[in-house]
């Protein structure tokens, strides 16, 4: 590698700055403390003007095991800056406060507590928010024209894997004066690079593949320093940065990210091939297969499809909810991205709630299992999915 070349993605996931550790530990040191000592009042107020050092108080984000994982998170994804928080959640509430104050026009489906907060949450706060669904896009520069200073969207969606085109959003956006923010959890940055496309801003569940272990909740949001300044200070006051505990183990899952996400890849493409061919399965929502509408547009934008799929059974919603209470190695839990593979009805978790109209607006159905596929050889993965179906 010559001395210009920029690392590749993996490389990057390990070796982006760490704190200097005198002991000459390899790893992300944890500075399990929520505030730093100065030498003096004068010492301590350089730091707080910005002329000083960048440990200070553990809320403000201010420590560097969280610099180092921001530093890390934003290498990632190939951006100037990133900031952690305590949940995908707190990195989109500050977000939207800091951001989309004219309003926020939300893209196709999304993550439930994303809809809650956007539908009821915002207004409330004087924030107006609307919805385009896929097939109501034409309307999107209308709604922009009327004021909307915040496009956001999530690609692939949960749970039906929709796939938005970033790059002509981010164009229709930039048109308007507005910024497009991309929820790119089910992609994560091995399979999809938002930034790249033409997005201002990238937003993770870091609780899933990110932390990729079940064992961490947090969030990142990357994308310019401009872009992040206004969010930082909303971090502060809602006081959601996370603990030096989760950014610890955050950096060391990190360090494993590709090679996981590459598995849950093979793995999902080997199940959903399977299943698309099983006769109980009436289709498969999955990306990577040539027969899935979305195919074409997710091979332009995407260089893996993901180890996110949902199958429609021919069953109703308790024949479905049968199969999925037989499932041995897919546990029945509402989170994704971890090794171990888990099943969700989302009409019972996710989505549960929305009128039966709302549902089929959105294509969901009883008749829906989500699948996490997790790093389980999936050989093993797909004989207890036909033995569940049996
Ligand atoms: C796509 C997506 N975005 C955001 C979130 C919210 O993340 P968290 O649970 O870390 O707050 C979730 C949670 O399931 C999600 O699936």
């Amino acid at each position: 590698m010559s001395r210009h070349e920029r690392p590749k993605l993996a490389t990057r996931c390990i070796h982006v700055e760490k704190p200097a550790d005198p002991h000459g530990s390899p790893r992300t040191p944890l500075y399990d403390t929520t505030t730093f000592a100065f030498p003096s009042t004068g010492a301590i107020l350089d730091t707080v003007e910005g002329r000083g050092g960048s440990s200070l108080y553990t809320r403000y984000g201010m420590n560097p095991t969280i610099r180092a994982v921001e530093a890390k998170l934003a290498g990632v994804e190939d951006a100037e800056a990133a900031l952690a928080f305590a949940s995908g959640m707190a990195a989109e509430t500050a977000l939207f406060l800091a951001h989309g104050r004219e309003g926020v026009v939300c893209v196709g489906d999304a993550y439930g507590g994303t809809l809650e907060l956007l539908a009821e949450d915002l207004p409330r706060l004087g924030i107006p928010t609307r919805f385009v669904l896929g097939p109501e896009l034409d309307r999107l520069d209308g709604l922009l024209a009327e004021g909307g200073g915040l496009v956001f969207v999530e690609t692939p969606t949960n749970p039906a894997l929709e796939i938005f085109d970033i790059a002509a959003l981010a164009e229709r956006a930039h048109a308007r004066g507005a910024l497009l923010a991309v929820d790119s959890t089910f992609a994560t940055p091995v399979n999809q690079q938002p930034l790249a496309l033409g997005a201002d801003a990238v937003v993770h569940s870091a609780t899933k593949y990110l932390g990729g272990h079940s064992d961490l909740t947090a969030g990142a949001l990357m994308g310019s320093r401009a872009l992040l300044d206004p969010v930082w200070g909303w971090r502060k006051a809602l006081g959601s940065a996370p603990s030096p505990e989760t950014c610890h183990r955050l950096a060391r899952s990190l360090g494993t990210l590709v090679v996981r996400v590459r598995q849950h890849n093979a793995a999902a493409a080997a199940v959903a091939e399977a299943m698309d061919a099983h006769p109980r399965v009436r289709r498969v929502f999955y990306p990577g297969l040539v027969s899935f509408p979305g195919h074409a547009l997710a091979a332009r934008q995407m260089s893996g499809f993901g180890g996110m799929l949902t199958l429609e059974l021919d069953a109703d919603a308790r024949g479905t909810a049968a199969v999925a209470d037989r499932l041995r190695l897919f546990a029945i839990a509402p989170s994704l991205g971890g090794v171990e593979s888990l099943v969700t009805q989302p009409v019972t978790t996710t989505h549960h709630g929305l009128s039966e109209g709302e549902l089929e607006r959105r294509g969901i159905s009883g008749s829906m299992l989500r699948l996490s596929v997790g790093l389980e050889d999936p050989e093993d993965l797909i004989a207890d999915l036909e033995e569940a179906l049996a």
